[in-house]
């Protein structure tokens, strides 16, 4: 039994915060023993007979929150981050697909997969769901490096078998054998999940999409992920090629890929009926407001999602980094636009446990409830001076917290621990 303690002050949520679920202790203490929770708590008179003589490390100016959740991005992109130019399809054929062509090289493939999961480490998250390329060596590449740092992470092939360069396309067979493979080879294995993960309605025929169908109705477990209604031009392309289909998400509920187990990156542009629909089958969104920003596919509608699972993401390469922080402080702007601005907690929220929920990982991850993996962050100001000195000004929690989301970035985060161990250490 190897109990450890971890002293600063905690922040984390049980439930939602409009069902009260925030918790915030100023002197707190994270236990952990054998990479699980057993509490979170306020440093007390109690605390010494809880700890049972376990060692305490002391952040006397840390904060020690769960690990950040990436609700969905692409680790092939990580080398074209910043791309400037078109919008979103002009994007995608000039900047994106080239780069991923490249990923039919192993070597490439591992070393890009190395430097992401650096990255992640890097900013505090500790979980994604991820889009890999077409080449099923590029999600080995990405599950063999995840096991080896014992990660909470899903990943699965794109299934392209149209609209893209033939180099890297696949065919609605060969989609499903490999993906069915590595649904064998890495479902359920260590902390590893899969999702099946079509790239979008323009790039796979409609046998591919009802391959995809396939695989979701014969594996329970995995997750389907994709992107939806991201773009004006993507949604009237996606008309004129499904023409029998009444909106976007009507595609994708042909082939049976809308459930409570499916992800859908973006929706900036769903119908009211589309909501409705979305809703009603419980699917959930992955809001990605700095890459909706960055390429102009428009702004988020947080209300009209109400109702859904929601969880942030940077959507890396459209959007420019792996930061929570980046993610929150878009998430502010974008709300704000919309006259719904979001509070500290709920931006943490969508970034913690709200997107544990959205990938269905909150029973494993998301919180510091007893028996939860221990994966968390030691945030703290220390390399900030202009975040130092706004928190030094901060009453209340939420200010503090607010001051964070708005002025954060990677040199915040002091330390990130993976089921109890740590793996990063800022330098
Ligand atoms: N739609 C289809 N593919 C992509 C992608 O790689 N990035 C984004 N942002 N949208 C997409
Ligand atoms: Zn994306």
């Amino acid at each position: 039994m190897s109990r450890q303690a971890y002293r600063g002050a905690v922040f984390h949520f049980l439930d939602d915060p409009a069902a009260g679920g925030t918790r915030f202790f100023d002197d707190g203490v994270l236990i952990v023993e054998n990479g699980r929770v057993v509490e979170a708590s306020a440093w007390d008179e109690d605390v010494y007979r809880r700890l049972k003589g376990a060692p305490v490390v002391h952040f006397p100016h840390g904060l020690v929150v769960p690990g950040f959740i990436d609700c969905h991005v692409h680790y092939p992109q990580i080398d074209i981050v910043a791309s400037p130019g078109g919008a979103l399809l002009d994007w995608l054929s000039h900047a994106v697909f080239p780069a991923e062509a490249r990923f039919r090289h192993e070597d490439v493939a591992a070393e890009t997969a190395r430097f992401f999961l650096d990255e992640m480490m890097r900013n505090g998250v500790t979980s994604a769901l991820v889009f890999a390329t077409v080449h099923k060596a590029s999600v080995e590449a990405l599950f063999v490096e995840a096991a080896k740092r014992n990660l909470r992470l899903i990943a699965g092939k794109v299934l392209m078998d149209a609209g893209a360069p033939p180099d890297i396309l696949d065919t609605a067979e060969t989609g499903y054998m490999e993906s069915r493979a590595l649904i064998r080879d890495w479902q359920g294995k260590g902390r590893l999940g899969y999702a099946v993960t079509p790239r979008f309605a323009l790039t796979s025929t409609p046998e591919e999409l009802e391959a995809a169908g396939r695989l979701v109705s014969e594996y329970p477990d995995v997750l389907l992920h994709t992107h939806l209604s991201e773009n004006a031009d993507e949604i009237k392309a996606v008309r004129r090629t499904f023409p029998d289909c009444a909106d976007y998400l009507a595609v994708y509920e042909k082939f049976g890929l809308v459930t409570e187990r499916s992800v859908f990156a973006h929706c900036v542009h769903l119908s009211p009926d589309e909501w409705a629909r979305f809703k009603q089958a419980g699917a959930a969104v992955a809001f990605c407001p700095d890459s909706n920003l960055f390429l102009g596919s428009g702004l988020f509608d947080v209300e009209a999602a109400a109702g859904a699972r929601i969880g942030l993401a940077s959507d890396v390469g459209a959007g420019s980094s792996l930061s929570p922080f980046a993610a929150m402080a878009a998430a502010y702007r974008v709300c704000r636009l919309k006259r719904r601005p979001m509070d500290a907690f709920r931006l943490f929220y969508l970034a913690g446990l709200g997107a544990a929920r959205t990938l269905r990982i909150d029973d494993r991850v998301g919180n510091f409830a007893p028996g939860k993996e221990a994966d968390f962050a030691v945030l703290d100001a220390n390399r900030l001076p202009l975040l130092a000195r706004r928190l030094s000004f901060a009453k209340t929690a939420e200010e503090k917290l607010f001051a964070f989301a708005m002025l954060g970035d990677d040199r915040a985060v002091a330390r990130t621990y993976v089921a109890g161990d740590l793996a990063y250490e800022r330098v």
